[in-house]
């Protein structure tokens, strides 16, 4: 986890490709506890609905999400995922955005999306869509965070 923030999320601010948010430990603002990235994109509808197929649309990208190993499953990846979706609502309503697109790098990562409603693209069971309609669903309900 630390080595892609080292490497690669200041590389990528620093050039526009993605920006990338991070959770720390209150106490210790030196431990990270967590981050998602997100990145604009663009995504080919073929064959997935006869009305799209052959459109491309615009989405964001959620290129990472990952949870420090000694905090899982206590509620971080979820919260993130959602601070996430507010990010990209947020953006919805300043520019075209259609769904939001999840890179799953494995199968459990997978399941976690479809746990939010993410939608696993027929050509690409690790990539996950979430139409911009199924979004206040899953914004609802988020443990002490203020939608931006
Ligand atoms: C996947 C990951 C982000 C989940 O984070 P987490 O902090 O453990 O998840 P949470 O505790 O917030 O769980 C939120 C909800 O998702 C569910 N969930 C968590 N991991 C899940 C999984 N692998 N499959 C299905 N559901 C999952 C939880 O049961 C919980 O459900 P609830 O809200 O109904 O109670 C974390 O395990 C991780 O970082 N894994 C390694 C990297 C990774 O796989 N990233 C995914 C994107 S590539």
């Amino acid at each position: 986890m630390n080595d892609w923030l080292r490497q690669t999320a200041t590389q990528h601010a620093q050039q526009n490709l993605t920006r990338t948010y991070v959770a720390v430990d209150d106490g210790e603002p030196a431990r990270l506890l967590g981050y998602y990235a997100l990145a604009a994109t663009r995504l080919l509808f073929a064959g997935i609905s006869e009305r799209r197929a052959g459109q491309d649309v615009s989405a964001v990208l959620l290129t990472r999400l990952a949870v420090d190993r000694h905090v899982v499953r206590q509620g971080l990846g979820g919260y993130l995922l959602r601070h996430a979706l507010h990010v990209v609502r947020d953006a919805s309503l300043r520019t075209d955005v259609q769904c939001v697109l999840a890179n799953a790098t494995s199968s459990s990562a997978a399941d976690f999306y479809q746990h939010f409603g993410f939608e696993a693209l027929a050509t690409d069971r690790r990539r996950l869509i979430l139409p911009m309609r199924s979004m206040d669903a899953v914004c609802q309900h988020v443990r002490g965070f203020e939608p931006i």
